[in-house]
């Protein structure tokens, strides 16, 4: 009979500690439920102890979902482990997830601990964590570079003190995946009491391995896979879910495993979990990549025209493409347009569909054919709710190939009008300089991407700019007709958030009350 394996989610967690991610509670939480859609077992939702944001994000996720085990990181140590539980403790058979290192760099360097210490704190913190929840998973960081036997030890002693979840993580991706699958299985075959508990793997991307490896980990015994979406986590990231997901699917035939995700909700929550964390996918990426399944040669668009088997080993459909895209257009009224919204999965308040069906209403004045891609690019999930410190009056630019480009922004700031004229290398670039004059700030623009939403002259385009100061960065995301009204937009975004994450104490140099 076809094994489950249980799919541990920690894109909020593994995924949100990715360099250049930065999420809201109310992303977080739009994520968790399509992470509910998509059917995973376990959603790993933050690290209370790491910063009051994770804490209140864990906190409203185990509030709002009951349909999933929420998840909450926490060092071996009890304060950590009483943060975690405050946060989950409103949750549906929440977890606590402890984790201490084990290989001896890590012991040695990091924690400046002895072998029988991190024993010591291992148990402890189980026992502590068992006090709260029967749900109790234990990881030893590092394990892929740790001393097999000291592994063999302290995963039996914490079974013995109650963990019903054992974690072998290959945090540096360092592992190769015909020796990770012996190493699980040495494991597996002496860890005392291992066939009462779920055995974990956890593997990090930095040789390209770590769905390999974890399929491998399958292979030798393990029931759980700690992945994320789009792979996104910590350097190269974490194993992709899809991937994985896919494979065990696609090769059932071989592995004889299958997982409970609904997987024609996969392409879905990569597209929200791109747009919200800023992190574009590659179009060559396996699942959900824009070329995952496009044919581009002669020969291959005659074999698939001919039968779709000969170049495509999943069928689209079955992560959830876009086959039907065409929906809606300028004369759909407000019932059409809610209909769509709860076809598309959204469950909004009357109020947000009034707010979104005034946007969709511009956007339907100015473009022809309105796609599902649209509507969902207007849904400024965390955007709604950030503090707007700063919002946009109007904007005037001027270039071309004879003159300097030139752009006058008139901004509102807590209710001050500021203005500013600036040139630029382009009319964008003019553009953030104005922005940044009239708030009498420096920022440094780490990032710019823009994308067009659907084909056609009159696409959607999508920005996304990351700014950095005080060494963190901050998002910014915006949707519009114009791509220089998307640019300001998306900037001024990632200002009200930089201001919402440095605190209020922010004040932009000139009050200007003079009109443009
Ligand atoms: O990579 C790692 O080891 C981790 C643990 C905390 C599970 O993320
Ligand atoms: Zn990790």
């Amino acid at each position: 009979m076809s094994k489950t394996i249980s799919i541990f989610d920690t894109t909020l967690r593994d995924g949100e500690q990715s360099a250049g991610v930065n999420l809201n509670a109310k992303e977080k939480l739009a994520i968790a439920r399509q992470l509910v859609k998509l059917n995973v077992d376990v959603i790993e939702a933050g690290f209370p102890i790491s910063s009051s944001s994770d804490f209140e994000a864990v906190k409203l996720i185990s509030q709002e979902i009951k349909e999933v085990s929420i998840a909450a990181l926490a060092r071996a140590n009890e304060k950590d482990i009483d943060r975690a539980w405050q946060a989950l403790r409103f949750g549906q058979n929440p977890r606590i997830h402890t984790f201490i290192a084990t290989s001896d760099i890590h012991m040695k360097y990091k924690l400046k601990l002895s072998p029988e210490k991190v024993l010591e704190n291992a148990v402890m913190a189980v026992k502590h964590a068992v006090k709260y929840t029967s749900n109790v998973e234990f990881s030893a960081e590092d394990a892929s570079r740790s001393d097999p036997d000291f592994l063999v030890k302290i995963f039996s002693e914490v079974i013995k003190a109650g963990a019903t979840t054992i974690n072998i993580p290959d945090t540096v991706g360092y592992a190769t995946p015909e020796e990770f699958k012996k190493f699980v299985r040495y494991i597996i075959n002496r860890v005392r009491d291992i066939g009462e508990v779920t055995v974990s793997v956890h593997c990090h991307n930095d040789l390209g391995l770590a769905v390999a490896n974890s399929i491998a980990a399958v292979e030798a015994g393990a029931t759980q896979i700690e992945c994320t979406v789009n792979g996104l986590g910590e350097r190269a990231g974490n194993a992709a879910l899809e991937e994985i997901v896919m494979a065990l699917k696609t090769r059932n035939d071989y592995y004889n495993t299958h997982t409970n995700i609904e997987t024609r909700q996969i392409y879905r929550t990569s597209q929200l979990v791109s747009s919200l964390t800023g992190f574009s996918v590659q179009p060559n990426k396996a699942i959900v990549g824009k070329n995952a399944f496009a044919h581009e040669s002669g020969i291959h668009q005659h074999g698939v025209l001919n039968e779709k088997t000969t170049y495509e080993i999943m069928s689209p459909e079955s992560i959830g493409l876009p086959m039907n895209r065409i929906v809606l257009g300028k004369h759909s009224g407000r019932h059409a347009f809610r209909d769509r919204l709860e076809k598309l999965g959204y469950q909004l308040t009357q109020e947000e569909i009034n707010k979104l069906f005034i946007k969709f209403k511009g956007i339907a004045d100015k473009k022809r054919t309105i796609y599902d891609e649209d509507i969902e690019a207007l849904m400024d999930i965390g955007g709604d709710n950030l503090n707007k410190y700063l919002t946009l009056e109007r904007f005037q630019v001027s270039c071309g190939n004879a003159s300097a480009p030139t752009s006058a922004v008139k901004l509102n700031f807590k209710g001050h009008s500021l203005q500013e004229v600036c040139i630029g290398n382009g009319p964008v670039d003019a553009s953030f300089k104005a922005i940044e004059k009239a708030l009498g700030i420096s920022l440094t623009l780490e990032d710019y991407k823009i994308r067009s939403i659907t084909e056609g002259k009159d696409a959607l385009a999508e920005v996304i700019v990351h700014i950095s100061r005080e060494s963190k960065i901050f998002i910014g995301r915006a949707v519009a007709i114009d791509v220089i009204e998307a640019s300001i937009r998306a900037y001024i975004e990632a200002i009200n958030r930089m201001i919402a994450g440095l605190g209020d104490n922010f004040i932009p140099i000139q009050y200007n009350e003079e009109v443009i």
